[in-house]
């Protein structure tokens, strides 16, 4: 009898344990967890509000940046834009001089939508490359979202322009 009843206390002492920790979870606000390898980046880009895209990977990530060079190659980005990202018939992705916006929500749409699109949304050209043409859509040709994270944060880790301009131009000093 007793032995049960100290079985039982342990029982709901753990169960207790286990709410508190849940509902510190649950009041910390964890954000919803996205699966971006089961996303379509053109869905991902038409379900996620203007400036909230942001790259889960960082470019300090060797695996990530190897895989993200590897699809850069795979799905002919570097046909226009060089095998390092450093431009050749096309602009260079590694430089300061961001065509829309160097943010990582700018440069997804961007990819994804393609400069027409992107331009009939608003967008304008601010930054001037040697090279100036039409980025065609491929958010239907990358096979997720996952993939273009990778790809980006294997181009952000051969950015070579000025520090200050990694993610566009950074705000004016007040
Ligand atoms: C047919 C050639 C072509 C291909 C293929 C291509 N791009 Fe582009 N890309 C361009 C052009 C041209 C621009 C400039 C767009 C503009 O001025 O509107 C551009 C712009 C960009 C920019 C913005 C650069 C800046 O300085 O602001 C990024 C980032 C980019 N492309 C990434 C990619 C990625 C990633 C891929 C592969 C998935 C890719 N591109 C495939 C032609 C291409």
């Amino acid at each position: 009898m007793r032995r049960v009843l100290v079985v039982s206390v342990v029982a709901i002492c753990s169960v207790l344990t286990a709410a508190g920790m849940l509902g510190k979870v649950l009041a910390a606000g964890a954000p919803p967890t996205v699966d971006y390898t089961k996303i379509l980046p053109a869905d991902l880009v038409k379900n996620t509000p203007k400036g909230k895209l942001a790259n889960p990977y960082k470019d300090t990530q060797a695996d990530i940046v190897a895989e993200g060079q590897h699809l850069l190659l795979s799905y002919g980005c570097n046909g226009c834009h060089g095998g390092g990202g450093g431009g050749g018939m096309c602009p260079p992705l590694i430089n300061d001089t961001w065509v829309y916006g160097g943010d990582d929500d700018t440069l997804f749409r961007l990819v994804v939508i393609g400069s027409d699109e992107l331009q009939k949304l608003g967008y304008s050209r601010i930054g001037r490359e040697n090279v100036v043409g039409p980025m065609p859509p491929f958010g239907t040709i990358i096979k997720s979202s996952d993939d273009l994270w990778k790809i980006f944060a294997f181009v952000r880790s051969k950015y070579n322009g000025d520090p200050a301009y990694k993610f566009g131009a950074p705000p004016d000093p007040q």
